[in-house]
């Protein structure tokens, strides 16, 4: 347990799910934002999990509340619970894996039809340390991702390659909740900081 710091901040709030077909990676993505982490054998997630993380922007800190989903079809029912007030979603792919594109496309016209019409959304081309046995083109996504409106990077939760980075970019894409504004504890959570969050509220 870390000391915790008196910051004068305005602290925004968002809640943020990860999609995307099993075994892309979503759980690792989490795993390395929220505590720097990366494991091989990533436990298959059942239902959901919880996470939060804080990062700053100049002198805003902002509070990922994020909820992980589970990519097996037997809990697709489900996951709308999660995406329904999400002010964010990440929907995972892997780079190696072209049915999970095609997964990841199907969650973005369900998202589109059923999840808040302002939701900001981030496509993620996860396992991008094994871009030589890639099978979906970078160039492929990244079309996808302009014509439909959504943030876009390849991350790997293995190397931390643009992990910090597509959240702070949903972070700057979010409208601003100065929903608590004022002095804020901030107590340090043992995760590699961010660029953005050593700079926080100079
Ligand atoms: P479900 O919870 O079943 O939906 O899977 P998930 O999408 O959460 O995948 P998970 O994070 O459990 O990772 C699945 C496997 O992929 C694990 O063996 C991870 O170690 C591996 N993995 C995850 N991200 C990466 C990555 O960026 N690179 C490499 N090489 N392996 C990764
Ligand atoms: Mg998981």
């Amino acid at each position: 347990m870390g000391k915790s710091m008196k910051m004068p901040c305005v602290m925004d709030h968002y809640k943020v799910v990860i999609l995307g077909a099993a075994v892309v990676g979503k759980s690792s993505l989490v795993m390395r934002f929220v505590k720097g982490k990366f494991h091989e054998c990533q436990d298959t997630t059942i239902g959901a999990a919880f996470f939060t993380q804080t990062i700053c922007i100049k002198d805003t800190v902002v509070k990922f509340e994020i909820w992980d989903t589970a990519g097996q079809e037997r809990f697709h029912s489900l996951v709308s619970m999660y995406y329904r007030n999400a002010q964010a979603a990440v929907v995972v792919y892997d780079i190696q894996n072209q049915d999970s594109f095609q997964r990841a496309k199907t969650w973005l016209k369900e998202l589109r039809k059923q999840a808040p019409p302002n939701i900001v959304i981030a496509l993620a081309g996860n396992k991008a340390d094994l871009s030589n046995i890639r099978v979906v083109k970078f160039d492929e996504a990244k079309q996808y991702a302009e014509e439909n409106g959504l943030l876009f990077m390849e991350t790997s939760a293995k190397t931390g390659l643009n992990v910090n980075d597509i959240f702070l970019a949903i972070a700057k894409k979010l409208p601003k909740n100065n929903n608590n504004q004022g002095s804020v504890n901030i107590k340090p959570n043992g995760n590699e900081p961010t660029q953005a969050t050593k700079n926080c509220c100079k």
